[in-house]
């Protein structure tokens, strides 16, 4: 029998298997050359540190470093793929790649183009931090192809926000939709002043905002270790049972508007794989992902950049191999790629009515 917690942990899994097992060292690039049709560019720069943040990000808005990063994703790109490979779906995470300034936004661009066909591009996803709010910004990123804005949104209720050094949340969801973009959303249960009530309305503001997917992230503080645990503010975080408590209720109140697809992902189309970028379709299993800390994906070859901004960049512009031991790689065995098939087949099969299920099936 699971406890919460070992649900919870895996809730979050992205890969199949624990990064320990990771081999550093070279690979033949070969692996990502002519099925990748997705590209993933990790862009970690942010205004400000929300309490909670696990991911990898930088707090700068040093527009000189933003670029010279941009500069070393073009060089990444343009060693590891095929001169004007057609990719069909473009995805920038982060970090708040929204922050980023709409010159900057033009340099990243251009040089994705200049070394790939961009011709196709069926899915171009924007990870979109809501105090980005800029109309000029939106406009520019529809003109660039932009066709869906993942929204970190956490929370409606301000005193949540605030206790973690976020912002009111003020989002122009209408006129986002009315631009013509995709809208999705992300939230987590387990922060300090959440409860039943505010779940409660929080699931009737979601049934009414335009969004076309919504993910639930349970409150994951491990990465940071016992050691950099960072304080949430004034409030005590949930305990595990109540954030399972909350899932469930998540999941019975959002299955009269969204398909559900595990790990507390909602959207109003099929989609069937799992990804870094979440549920995609099938098309876009095999991704090539560029800038610090980015996941690869090829068939059974798994590769992860350097996680450290100074690490990547300067393993990007390494002339010698020794930097290359900052790369890691994971083949994953016949065992294991079964073990992953026989998931999402059970995933799409069961139309996810217990989400535990899913999540603890996960190993
Ligand atoms: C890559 S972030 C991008 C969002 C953007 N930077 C923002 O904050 O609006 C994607 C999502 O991961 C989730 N997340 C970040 N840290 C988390 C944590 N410690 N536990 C659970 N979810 C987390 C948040 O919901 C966040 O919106
Ligand atoms: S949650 Fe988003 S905005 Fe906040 S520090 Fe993390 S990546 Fe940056």
């Amino acid at each position: 029998m699971l406890i919460a917690s070992d649900i919870l942990k895996r809730g979050r899994r992205t890969i199949p298997v624990p990064l320990s097992k990771f081999n550093t060292g070279t690979h033949s690039h070969d692996f990502f050359l002519d099925l990748t049709s997705g590209l993933y560019v990790h862009l970690p720069f942010c205004k400000r540190l929300c309490s909670f943040c696990e991911l990898n990000m930088v707090i700068s808005n040093d527009e000189k470093l933003h670029n010279e990063y941009i500069t070393s994703l073009h060089l990444e790109i343009k060693n590891n793929l095929p001169l004007k490979h057609k990719i069909n779906g473009l995805y920038f995470g982060g970090g708040s790649p929204s922050f980023l300034s709409i010159p900057s936004f033009k340099m990243l661009i251009e040089g994705i183009k200049e070394t790939l066909d961009l011709s196709n591009l069926s899915q171009f996803i924007i990870e979109y931090h809501p105090d980005d709010l800029d109309d000029e910004k939106l406009l520019f990123l529809k003109s660039i192809g932009v066709t869906e804005l993942r929204i970190g949104i956490q929370d409606f209720d301000s005193t949540v926000l605030k206790n973690v050094n976020r912002n009111p949340l003020q989002f122009n969801f209408e006129y986002a939709k009315k631009l013509g973009f995709k809208l999705g959303a992300d939230f987590i249960v387990g922060l300090p002043h959440q409860n039943k009530n505010s779940m409660t309305s929080m699931m009737e503001k979601i049934k009414n905002l335009p969004f076309d997917f919504v993910q639930f992230y349970p409150l994951k503080l491990s990465s940071f270790g016992e050691h950099n645990f960072r304080l949430l503010g004034s409030g005590v975080h949930l305990a595990d049972s109540e954030i399972v408590e909350y899932l469930q209720f998540i999941h019975q109140e959002l299955l009269s508007v969204f398909k559900p697809h595990g790990f507390g992902f909602y959207s109003k189309e099929n989609l069937n794989t799992r990804t870094l970028m979440g549920f995609v379709p099938d098309e876009f299993k095999n991704f090539y992902g560029a800038g610090v800390g980015s996941f690869s994906r090829m068939g059974n070859l798994i590769k992860q950049n350097p996680v450290r901004l100074n690490d990547y960049t300067s393993a990007i512009f390494a002339k010698n191999t020794s930097i290359l031991s900052k790369f890691k790689y994971y083949s994953l065995n016949d065992e294991e790629i079964l073990a992953e098939i026989l998931f999402y087949e059970k995933l799409k099969n069961n139309a996810v009515t217990n989400p535990q299920i899913f999540w603890s099936d996960y190993i």
